[in-house]
């Protein structure tokens, strides 16, 4: 996946990406994304998407729900809006250009929140969480899917030595499970109740409920 971080630089890659993303994104993120769908579904009707691309999640969403998807593409919306009005997914309410360090959303507004082999990809991921935070009702989750590595895997060592190769060919190697979980509990609001296992992981941040007023 592209990795710039400049977020003029980001639209560009994501305009040429567009073009074809699912058809080389479809199979091979649909099990995790099925996963944090669901796990957003749980929480309640009202979700946000950050960075919904071209929408291959959003088939995946329980009817029921009310969801509205944020990216920094308008490129990669167009797609996801010719998904909607083709398979009738009602359960969209809602396509906008955003960036996910600046949501234009009332805090506390949605059960769920959800970012989906984005995080990676953006150049200050605690200010993305706060801002989830932000607009997350208590008792709801962030749930995570990306490309994760876990903090002192066998591996580690080999994901860190390649990073810099990785980003060379457009894609996040090194991201680690424990800077979203450090995030959780610096806040003293969070409890992480999953992280997922194997390439793809889906990661579930709960904000504490006793915090409702
Ligand atoms: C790899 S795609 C993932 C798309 C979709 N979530 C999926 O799982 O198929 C990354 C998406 O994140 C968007 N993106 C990157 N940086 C962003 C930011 N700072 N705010 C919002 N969206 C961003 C890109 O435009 C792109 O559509």
């Amino acid at each position: 996946m592209p990795v710039t971080y400049d977020l003029d630089g980001q639209k560009r890659v994501y305009a040429t990406w567009a073009k074809f993303y699912d058809r080389i994104y479809q199979r091979m993120l649909a099990r995790p994304q099925r996963e944090a769908v669901a796990a957003a579904c749980a929480c309640g009707p009202d979700i946000l998407e950050i960075g919904v691309g071209t929408g291959l999640t959003l088939p995946y969403f329980d009817p029921a729900s009310r969801v509205v998807g944020a990216d920094l593409s308008l490129d990669m919306l167009r797609v996801a809006q010719r998904k909607v009005t083709a398979q009738n997914l009602a359960h969209v309410r809602g396509l906008t250009v955003m960036d996910a360090c600046r949501l234009g959303f009332s805090s506390e507004r949605f059960d769920a929140v959800t970012a989906q082999f984005v995080i990676t990809l953006v150049p200050q991921p605690e200010q993305a969480l706060a801002e989830m935070d932000r607009v997350l009702k208590p008792g709801g989750e962030i749930v995570i899917s990306s490309r994760l590595v876990d903090d002192g895997g066998l591996l580690a060592p080999f994901w860190a030595a390649v990073a810099p190769l990785a980003k060379a060919v457009g894609w996040s190697s090194d991201f680690k499970v424990s800077r979203l979980t450090n995030w959780a509990s610096a806040t003293g609001r969070y409890e992480t109740v999953h992280v997922g296992r194997g390439y793809f992981k889906v990661v579930r941040l709960r904000k504490l409920a006793s915090l409702a007023s």
